[in-house]
């Protein structure tokens, strides 16, 4: 991709986008809100892991992050200025329901209330998502994902917020990437609780699944109004490094665990067997019960893609070896290389974005999409007034568009695109120094700067409505 310019073709894809198309843009809860202990809010497990010694860049926390709890009204007023149609935002588990069990906190769920009418009030949908990471300390305390426990509680919580807010929202997400919560906090240790356990990370899949397919039930019994419901998936393609049968195999293991581990028991009610194989060659057993397939594959409306990269397998390491220490086959995640990186090394494959929405599409078919994440870091340079003129995120956004729409004539029902991220915020691990936002966040002032990629989405949006 050119650094500094969009692909030539990428209007005339985009111009074809029908006028429904939704388009917006997501933020999440604790990367936005700070107000961490005001109006009751207890801690979750970003506090707590946000505060172990080198567990997130520059030591950063989520305190006081975009402050966004006080300055609500006025982000919503910028929202609205942008054009977006859709925001798709996270309610905090903690504030609405301290400690994870319980009645709820009334001034939690007065700042959701109050979120939700004025996004109502300007016209934008709201688009809730339940759970992006934030787990009560408390759950955590008491084994949190590992814990199946952890499942009823959240649909427990799940039906306390929906009982409030249902009779204004339409746009239900449960879970955030259950992939991350499980793997990167239980396997890699990178996100909160900071685990490292394979076993524990295979627990806690199943426990999200689970918890995704209780609040499901819960909210589908609900019927005071149409209920659009979804659950948000990392996704992404893994070819393998070469054509060696030690690399297909691999990319096949990495298939199985990063991808179908996530839509097989949603979307066809069962766990792969070869999957189940891998992790049995591990001594790892998936811990399901009856039943549990059952309410895990509830359906679903909307199935809500995450994209922001794909990796090559390899089968082996880089001294060629093809099984490890332990004895077992060597799955390693490659870049493709050759291609341009985001400011988080990231690489830029919007042609993968398009294969993997076709693939989902043929292997999953029947199933409305809608892009829930996507955007890019880049080291944002603002001048004297706070501009940054960021073409790179804006070709970016473009490329992906552009490749979502190409999906789309090529029979993939995907039917939205929310950028990653509105407002400038809290990265996870790597804390405020990697911006993905549409709107640049000056940390000292709280000041909001629309970017160039703002105001593209938002000429984009208006072009695409446009039409009949
Ligand atoms: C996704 C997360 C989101 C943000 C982006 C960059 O995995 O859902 O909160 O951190 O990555």
């Amino acid at each position: 991709m050119p650094a500094d310019d969009r692909f030539p073709d990428d209007d005339a894809l985009i111009a074809r986008l029908p006028a429904g198309f939704r388009i917006g843009a997501a933020t999440s809860a604790y990367q936005i809100e700070g107000a961490a202990a005001e109006d009751g809010r207890t801690a979750s497990i970003w506090d707590t892991f946000s505060r172990v010694p080198g567990a997130v860049d520059n030591g950063d926390t989520g305190d006081t992050a975009c402050d966004h709890y006080h300055r609500m009204p006025q982000d919503v007023a910028l929202m609205a200025d942008l054009g977006l149609d859709t925001y798709r935002f996270s309610v905090a588990w903690p504030r609405v329901q301290p400690g994870g069990r319980g009645p709820a906190n009334p001034a939690g769920l007065a700042f959701y209330d109050r979120l939700v009418d004025e996004l109502l009030g300007r016209g934008i949908t709201p688009w809730l998502t339940l759970y992006h990471w934030d787990l009560p300390q408390e759950l955590q305390d008491a084994g949190g994902w590992t814990a199946r426990d952890t499942a009823h509680r959240f649909a427990d919580y799940a039906a306390l917020v929906h009982d409030r807010l249902g009779d204004r929202v339409a746009h239900w997400t449960t879970l955030n990437e259950p992939f991350c919560s499980a793997v990167l906090g239980h396997v890699e240790g990178v996100h909160a609780p900071g685990g490292r356990s394979l076993a524990d990370g295979v627990a806690a899949v199943h426990h999200l699944h689970l918890a995704h397919g209780l609040a499901a039930r819960r909210l589908r019994a609900d019927a005071r109004r149409p209920l659009d419901l979804a659950v948000t998936h990392l996704l992404g393609t893994s070819a393998p490094a070469t054509d060696a049968p030690a690399d297909r195999e691999a990319a096949r293991r990495a298939d199985a665990f990063g991808f179908r581990f996530y839509l097989d028991p949603i979307l066809r009610g069962r766990y792969p067997d070869d999957l189940i194989a891998d992790l049995a060659a591990q001594g790892i057993e998936i811990p399901v019960r009856e039943g549990d397939l059952a309410a895990i594959s509830t359906p679903i409306d909307t199935l809500g893609v995450n994209y922001y990269r794909s990796m090559r397998s390899s089968g082996t390491d880089e001294n060629g070896a093809d099984v490890d220490a332990r004895g077992l086959p060597v799955t390693r995640g490659l870049p493709h290389g050759g291609l341009p990186v985001t400011g988080l090394g990231w690489e830029v494959m919007p042609h993968d974005l398009t294969e993997l929405l076709l693939r989902i599409a043929r292997d999953y078919p029947g199933t409305p999409m809608v892009i829930t994440e996507s955007g890019a870091a880049y080291d944002d340079v603002p001048d004297a007034d706070g501009y940054v003129d960021d073409r790179e995120r804006t070709a970016y956004l473009s490329a992906h568009l552009a490749a979502v729409a190409r999906a789309r004539e090529a029979g993939a029902d995907v039917r939205g695109y929310l950028a990653w991220s509105l407002l400038d915020n809290f990265e996870w691990a790597y804390g405020y120094a990697q911006r993905f936002g549409l709107v640049r966040v000056d940390y000292a002032t709280q000041r909001r700067t629309p970017k160039r990629s703002a105001r593209w989405l938002r000429d984009t949006a208006h072009r695409v409505r446009g039409r009949a």
